[in-house]
């Protein structure tokens, strides 16, 4: 006869329950969950209402997701659980360029754009040129790279936010690296913004007193030929927020200077207007043979 359920052998026998699964790794996720999961319930004991209410929001998290909104990706973003996926999936040689989360505003087919061009189609901002590298860990550069960038604009929003006051695609594009591995794109400075606040995640938020925003960033994903893709961004120094990041996607190698400058023949070889910003961002990738 099976033992009773009690606190001491609850989860193991709820453990026991998968020893025949047949997928080795399963087993193993299953396991590991149902072994963590009631440790936080002994570790918590919620009352009938509190479990009701962890239901209630999680019930709530689901139903705000749709095919344009992941209210279950944002909530492990604010929990630095999407960080920490992240970073346990980069180990890597140090010189390689760090990788950070992707957010929920990449889309899938940015702008096709040539060496040079403007991601920006409404001229609301301060100007600012981006240059840089793909090169490969021991420095070749790497030429035919793709390089796909997106930002929010200087009111802190994406495209896709509000697409009844920006054309989709703005504020993004898809370079090809030149024979030297460069690229090179005008926009306007990012701004800080908000993660979205109108779900169970801004009252999460709310409720533990803590901001919504992210510091001002660009979005890129590198790749190239024989190499592992990097997913990362760019992040403003000196900008507001970058200690206390909302979902903790901050590393201190991705910030850079976004230097002012006041040199009208720079502007004229880059084809903006002075005073414009200027960051360089050279990018590294691994090779998928080392
Ligand atoms: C973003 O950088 O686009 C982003 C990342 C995580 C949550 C919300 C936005
Ligand atoms: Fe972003």
């Amino acid at each position: 006869m099976a033992a009773d359920f009690t606190e001491e052998t609850a989860a193991k026998a709820v453990v026991d329950s998968f020893t025949d699964t047949r997928d080795p790794r399963l087993r193993q996720i299953l396991t590991s969950l149902v072994e963590h999961l009631h440790g936080f319930v002994r570790d918590v004991e919620p009352s009938m209402q509190e479990w009701e209410q962890a239901i209630g929001f999680l019930t709530a998290t689901g139903q705000m997701c749709s095919d344009t909104r992941q209210e279950f990706i944002l909530l492990s973003d604010v929990l630095g659980v999407s960080m920490l996926v992240e970073t346990l999936n980069d180990r890597k040689p140090e010189a390689v360029t760090d990788s950070t989360v992707l957010g929920p505003f990449h889309v899938v087919t940015s702008p096709r754009r040539e060496f040079g061009d403007s991601i920006d189609e409404v001229g609301d901002g301060q100007p600012c040129v981006v240059t840089g590298r793909v090169v490969s860990v021991d420095g070749t550069p790497l030429p035919g790279a793709g390089v796909d960038v997106w930002q929010a604009d200087a009111h802190g929003f994406y495209d896709v936010q509000r697409p009844d006051v920006t054309p989709v695609g703005n504020l993004r594009g898809l370079f090809t690296t030149d024979d030297g591995g460069a690229f090179e794109f005008r926009t306007v400075m990012p701004r800080h913004y908000p993660i979205p606040t109108d779900g169970p995640v801004g009252q999460l938020l709310t409720r533990t007193s803590r901001h919504p925003y992210r510091p001002a960033h660009i979005h890129f994903i590198a790749e190239a030929a024989g190499h592992h893709p990097v997913t990362t961004h760019v992040f403003v120094a000196g900008g507001e927020y970058l200690d206390t990041d909302a979902v903790f996607a901050v590393k201190q190698s991705l910030v850079r200077d976004f230097v002012e400058v006041d040199d009208p023949q720079q502007a004229r070889r880059y084809g903006v207007t002075a005073p414009f910003r200027h960051v360089q961002f050279d990018i590294v990738l691994a090779p998928t043979g080392a």
